[in-house]
């Protein structure tokens, strides 16, 4: 750890999540570079590994919610897909691939039922694995999954600046797989800190994170290879792959501490820990 005496504090808020145990989990189709569906999966592991962090989000003091995982819909597990919340509100996915289509009605369903205003989107979007909160302004990733039309349509939704980022590269399809948001709480104008992978971006996209977050953490390609940027954060404690050895060295040093979590087996499905945690932004958090 280095001797920065300007080493800020850093306090957890308290967070509400929404997660999916992987009953069901199995790779039947490929629709990312990292899914094989002739290799073989192991539930069992996949839930146990799952269960780690669904534990490890408890014993820290956070509330997790849980959606059932339906039979036939083993992505269900990457709840991140599942919405986009801000304020109550929940963005409903529309999935750019058939597989995933029908679990937008599930979540639909959850989200009202759970006291959420439920809003439909008019087009193509896989929620907060793509737009991520970033102080007052919003993240939106585009090239693979979510388009340009959905992030204008967020953008009026929330009445907040969408910047849109494109990814070039197809292990990084989302961008909750380039890019980590380590403050989910700032004061109003303040600049979270953020984390990515530069070379998942265009030169433009590149330019506009430089320009807008300054202080970032910029990662390594190997310890984006190992998908260490796809980790959730308290703004203390970061969850995050014991695999990206770099990236834990420099959340440390930036005062964070962190939490690592193996989650292999879902990497089998091309997702990881951020994948597996949506974000409920209640009217207050
Ligand atoms: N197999 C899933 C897909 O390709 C993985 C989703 C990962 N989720 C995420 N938020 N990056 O859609």
């Amino acid at each position: 750890m280095s001797q920065n005496t300007q080493m800020p504090e850093r306090s957890p808020h308290r967070r509400r999540y929404l997660m999916s145990r992987p009953e069901h989990f199995t790779v039947s189709y490929s629709i990312n570079p990292w899914m094989h569906p002739a290799d073989p999966t192991d539930t069992a592991k996949a839930v146990a590994q799952w269960q780690a962090l669904y534990d490890a989000y408890i014993g820290l003091g956070h509330e997790v919610e849980l959606i059932d995982q339906a039979p036939g819909l083993p992505d269900m597990v990457y709840t991140a897909n599942g919405g986009f919340v801000i304020d109550g509100r929940a963005y409903i996915p529309k999935f750019r691939y058939a597989e995933r289509q029908p679990e937008s009605a599930l979540f639909a369903e959850w989200f009202a039922s759970n006291g959420f205003e439920v809003v439909e989107p008019e087009y193509t979007n896989e929620g907060e694995g793509d737009f991520l909160l970033a102080g007052d302004a919003i993240l939106a990733g585009r090239g693979f999954r979510s388009t340009d039309d959905s992030h204008r349509e967020i953008a009026d939704l929330f009445g907040r600046e969408v910047l849109s980022l494109t990814l070039v590269d197809p292990r990084f399809y989302h961008l909750d797989t380039a890019l980590s948001v380590l403050d989910p709480v700032v004061a109003p104008g303040a600049e979270p800190t953020i984390a990515y992978l530069p070379g998942a971006f265009d030169d433009e996209s590149r330019g506009l994170l430089e320009e807008r977050f300054p202080g970032a953490i910029r990662v390594s390609d190997e310890d984006g290879a190992v998908f260490g940027l796809n980790s959730a954060s308290d703004g203390h404690n970061v969850f995050l792959s014991p695999r990206a050895t770099g990236f834990i060295a420099q959340v440390a040093e930036r005062g964070y501490n962190p939490v690592t979590i193996d989650l292999s087996e879902l990497l089998l499905g091309g997702g990881g820990i951020k994948c597996c945690t949506l974000e409920l932004r209640g009217a207050s958090s």
